[in-house]
Formats: C-alpha cells, structure tokens, sequence
C-alpha cells in the first residue's frame, strides 16, 4: 500500500516566521511540505520563486513538493531541477509542452508530478499517466487558501485510482489539493488519494495538533 503523507502547504505559514513554522510542523510529524510558486498570470497571485524552494532545501530533508502555476512553466523548471526539490508538479492547462518538461524533470533524477484544475478531465491528461510520479487533483481553484472543498473532485480521484489498479504499470501516487480537513482529507482517502496537502487547516491553528488531527482522521 502506499504510505500516506501529510504536506503542510506554506501559503498559509507565517512568511515573518517560516523557518519556526516548518520546525513546528516537522515536529508535529508532517511528511513532506507543498510549495506553491504562483506567477500573478496562471493564477491572480504571487508567491514564492525557486530561491525559497532552495532556502528550504537546505534547511530540512523532508521531501518537497513543488506546485507550480506559472504561465510558460519551462521558464521555471531549469531553476526549479537545480533546488534538488523532490516533486515538481505542473498544470497541464499551462503549456501545451507538458510531456517535454516532465521528461526534463525525470531525465535529472526527480520526480514530476501533473496537476488538474477542477474543470480538467482526466483523459485530458491520458497519454501522460503512463509516465507521471504523481498526479495532483486540484480540489479548489487553485490561486488562494482557505477555500472549500469541491465534493466533486471526489469523482476524479476515483477515476484516477481505478486506473491504477486496471494499469498495474502506472506509478503515480495521488495527491488532494485544497479545502482538506479532518472531513475531507477521510472522503479524498477512501476515493483512492495518498498525498494530502493542507494549508490553513494546518498553520491557522496549533500546528502539531492539527497534523495530529488529520493523520488521525485517516489511520497514519
Ligand atoms: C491553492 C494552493 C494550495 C493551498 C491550499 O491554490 O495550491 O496548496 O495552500 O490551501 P488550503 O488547504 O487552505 O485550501
Ligand atoms: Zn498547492
């Protein structure tokens, strides 16, 4: 069985205080942090660039999982591989080069994962399933947090672990991105997803008891 992993997103972590933030998380046993770089264009808002995603790095081994939603994402992803982050996610509406770039990713050693807006369908992404690490299933639209879950979604995520199981030779893990909460993250887990991002659940409250909480929730 795949291991479940909780990622705290830093979106909803204190910029003044990130560095105290993430100690706090990795002691609250938080598996791997969730990093979204948004260029004000894919999405109506800025966050972070490739410099805090190698700040990071060196900071903790955890794994990081970069979510990228920037037009022109190939002017990124060179800077991006060089952060030695472990999974670089990139929307498939946001450059019809998405199957070179992931070859890129995977050809210096790391892992890539493709992300889906809500209004995606899965066979948009068919011939990529074959070859992907991972595939993350937007759950809200993505550009904020502290947005609610779309129960939809949940109908994705089973059509996603299907093929899995009808394609043994598919790889990918599956990961929720968006509105996950004690609730939500137990629905996202029964309909196939492994991975579990949660940003305000977790650093709008005692982080440690909220990572405790949704591990809880799903038996990890
Ligand atoms: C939204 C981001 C998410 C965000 C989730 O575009 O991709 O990673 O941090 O935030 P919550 O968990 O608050 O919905
Ligand atoms: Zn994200």
């Amino acid at each position: 069985m795949t291991k479940s992993m909780i990622a705290p997103s830093i979106l909803s972590a204190n910029p003044l205080n990130l560095q105290d933030d993430l100690d706090t998380a990795i002691l609250g046993g938080a598996d791997m942090f969730h990093i979204d770089i948004m260029d004000g264009m894919f999405v109506p808002h800025l966050t972070f660039g490739p410099d805090l995603v190698a700040a990071i790095r060196a900071t903790t081994a955890l794994p990081l999982d970069v979510h990228l939603m920037a037009e022109h994402p190939e002017n990124y992803v060179p800077q991006l591989i060089q952060t030695r982050a472990d999974l670089i996610n990139l929307h498939v509406e946001s450059t019809v080069h998405v199957y070179d770039l992931v070859q890129q990713i995977q050809a210096a050693g790391l892992k890539a994962g493709i992300v889906l807006n809500p209004a995606t369908a899965v066979s948009s992404i068919s011939p990529l399933l074959p070859l992907v690490d991972n595939v993350l299933v937007m759950t809200v639209n993505p550009g904020f947090g502290g947005q609610q879950f779309i129960v939809p979604m949940l109908s994705k995520i089973e059509e996603l672990a299907q093929l899995k199981i009808k394609h043994p030779e598919f790889k990918y893990t599956l990961e929720v991105d968006g509105g996950i909460n004690e609730q939500t993250i137990k629905s996202c887990q029964q309909a196939g997803a492994s991975s579990f991002v949660a940003g305000s659940f977790i650093f709008d409250h005692d982080i440690v008891a909220q990572i405790k909480c949704l591990k809880q929730a799903i038996d990890c």
